[in-house]
Formats: structure tokens, sequence, C-alpha cells
């Protein structure tokens, strides 16, 4: 039988969090043999913020070394850059001309990420605007069936199946509709310092984020420090808004055993929350220790890391190529004598 089609992108524009781990790259590994899987690390969404021209190259190198250590077989799973696959852009500018101002000025992560722009509506990019019909090439390229994202990214995936429906209700059947994986805890890990915000790698204080190759007493000294509640007696329930502290840190520990919260909760009853942190920081470090010591093997591999990026951008290109193929005939865009060439 047939695999059905997973896709997922990540940005390579900093050091990736546990947020990332628990929220997407979790479930990545998880459904990696069950799904014909493509993962992409997308250099080109991430230069819609400033990004370090000396940096940008190397950081994707070092997004795939973690890819790698948190699990992924890249013997099993096409892993490219989205640079490398030019056909990305070329859909997007296709769809572009099938998506709505309207519904791209309502994108949440939009509003959120041009107010960083000091207010100044003149300086916000147009590739911040256009970010979402970016995302949604990459998904509808490959025929994908599910996308396994963290919360934040539903709205963007909402809209994907939204232009992907407009398509294919003037053309036919030229896109599947891709239907997102959210996980049921642990989609959204929230700061540690305040609860109440999406971990971000980009926070300016630090010591609201887990890195994934932070220094391992630093993580010890974070979770430490992180909110729980004053509470007495102390209760440990899962309840987003009257304890978003305690509500978070079950939302790592879920994630990170895969145990329900319900029995979280229920193994924790009439324990201190001393020991629910104890018990979090034995998992973090014990998944964090073993991700280091072998990211930092493969990162030396550089050859290595080539080859994988080399396959995986041969393998996509050609697969996009199917797709964006029916998209120009559709379109009734002039193809040359030669075939589908550019
Ligand atoms: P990015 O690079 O911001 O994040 C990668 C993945 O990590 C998830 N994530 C989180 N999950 C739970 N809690 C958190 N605190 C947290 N922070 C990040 C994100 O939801 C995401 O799944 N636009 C995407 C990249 C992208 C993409 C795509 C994703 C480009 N094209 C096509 C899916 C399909 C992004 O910026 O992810």
């Amino acid at each position: 039988m047939t695999k059905l089609t997973a896709f997922s992108g990540i940005q390579p524009s900093g050091d990736l969090t546990l947020g990332n781990y628990i929220g997407a790259i979790r479930q990545w590994v998880k459904i990696q043999y069950d799904y014909r899987c493509i993962y992409c690390i997308v250099d080109l969404h991430a230069i819609t913020m400033c990004q370090n021209a000396t940096q940008l190259g190397k950081r994707s190198l070092d997004v795939l070394a973690l890819l790698l250590s948190c699990g992924l077989d890249p013997d099993n799973v096409i892993i490219f850059i989205q640079s490398h696959v030019p056909q990305h852009v070329q859909l997007s500018w296709l769809l572009s001309c099938y998506s709505y101002f309207g519904e791209l000025r309502r994108m949440t992560q939009f509003k959120d990420k041009s107010t960083n722009f000091l207010n100044n509506s003149n300086n916000i990019n147009v590739g911040l605007f256009n970010y979402p019909i970016l995302m949604a090439s990459d998904i509808l390229l490959y025929q994908t069936s599910l996308v396994p994202i963290g919360d934040d990214q539903k709205q963007h995936l909402e809209l994907s199946r939204r232009i992907a429906d407009r398509f294919n209700s003037l053309y036919g059947r030229i896109f599947t509709v891709p239907d997102f994986y959210v996980p049921k805890f642990g989609s959204r890990i929230m700061s540690l310092l305040e609860p109440c915000k999406k971990m971000s790698k980009s926070d300016f204080n630090q010591k609201n984020v887990i890195f994934l190759l932070e220094d391992i007493d630093s993580v010890v000294n974070k979770l430490n420090c992180s909110i729980t509640d004053s509470d007495d007696p102390p209760v440990i329930s899962y309840d987003k808004i009257n304890k978003p502290g305690i509500s978070n840190l079950l939302s790592i520990l879920s994630g990170l055993s895969e145990v329900g919260i319900y029995d979280l909760e229920l193994s924790f009853k009439g324990k201190k929350y001393i020991q629910l942190k104890n018990k979090i920081i034995e998992l973090v470090t014990y998944k964090l220790k073993k991700l280091q010591k072998r990211y930092f093997l493969l990162r030396r591999e550089e050859d290595y890391l080539y080859e994988i990026l080399s396959r995986g951008a041969e393998k996509a290109r050609s697969e996009a190529d199917v797709t964006l193929s029916k998209v120009y005939d559709v379109i009734g865009l002039l193809k040359s004598n030669t075939g589908f060439k550019y």
C-alpha cells in the first residue's frame, strides 16, 4: 500500500528550542515510518526577518544535524533546504495570484511580527506578508496529506487548505488538501517565566527558553526557576487559565515522556511542585545529553550532511516538477517545445 505524504518545515533562524522539539520535531520522528515524510529547512522563510549572512548557511547545517540527532532517519525521509528547490518560489508566485490581501492581513503571526518593526508600517517587508503563501506552496507541491506542526502554525495551515480548495474548485483536483497533525498536549510550550506567552527562540529574556544545545547546568537552573503558582496546598493539575505555569510544566513532561496529562495528574496527586520539577529535570537532562552527544559528532561530518541535502533536494525537485507542471498546464502558461523546462 502506498503511504500518504507528510510534509513539514522548520526555520534555521536561531537556536532550536524545547518548544520546537515537543511541538514539532518529536512528531516528525514518530511518524517517519508510517508516512512518506518530507522535511524542509525553510531558509527562504527565515529571511523574512533580518539574518546574518555569515551565519545563515551554517545554521541550516546545524538544523539538519539536530534533526538527525533527534532521531530522523535520512535513509527513510527526504530532507532538504528550501532554497535548493526553486519550484517552491515558482509556485508561490502562482498561488499569490489566487490569494487575497484580506486573508493574509488577518494572519496573527504577521500581526505579531510586524509590530517588531517599531510600528513603522513602511518598513514591514512584503516577504513577511507573503510568508503564508510560500508555506502553502511548500506543502501543496508534494500532494501532502498531513502536516505535523505546533499550534502557532495552525492558522497558516488553514490558509493553505483554503488556497488549495480555491484552486481545485477552479481547475479540478490539482492539490491534495492537507490536514494538520497537532499533538494533543505540548502543541504550544510556553515561556518558563511568563507562561502566558509562547516559548520562542527570539525571546528577549533567555531565561524563558530552553535551547536544545544549551549547557545542561543552565537548563537545570532555568527549570528550577520556572514559574509554578502560589496555591496552598499545592495542586498539580492542568488548568491553562488558572494555573498556566503548572500546566506548562505538565505539557513539557507529557511531551517528553509521552504519558498523557490525565495520568500525570494522577501520579502527582498530593505531591509537591518541586517533585514535578525534579521529574522534568531528570527527563530533560537525559534527553538533551543524548541529543547533544549525537549532535556534536554528526555536526563535524559536513560531507555527509551535504550529501543528505543534495539527495533530498534532487528527489524533491523531481516530485515538485510534477505538481508544478500540472499547475502551469491548467493555468494555461505556454511550455517550451522541449517539455517542462524553465
Ligand atoms: P518554526 O521554524 O517557527 O517552528 C518549527 C515548528 O516548531 C513548532 N514550535 C512550537 N511548538 C510548540 N511550542 C512552541 N513553543 C513552539 N515553537 C515552535 C512550530 O509550530 C513549527 O511546527 N512557518 C513555519 C515553518 C514552515 C512550515 C512549512 C511548517 C515553513 N513551511 C510548511 C509546516 C509546513 C515556522 O516558522 O516554523
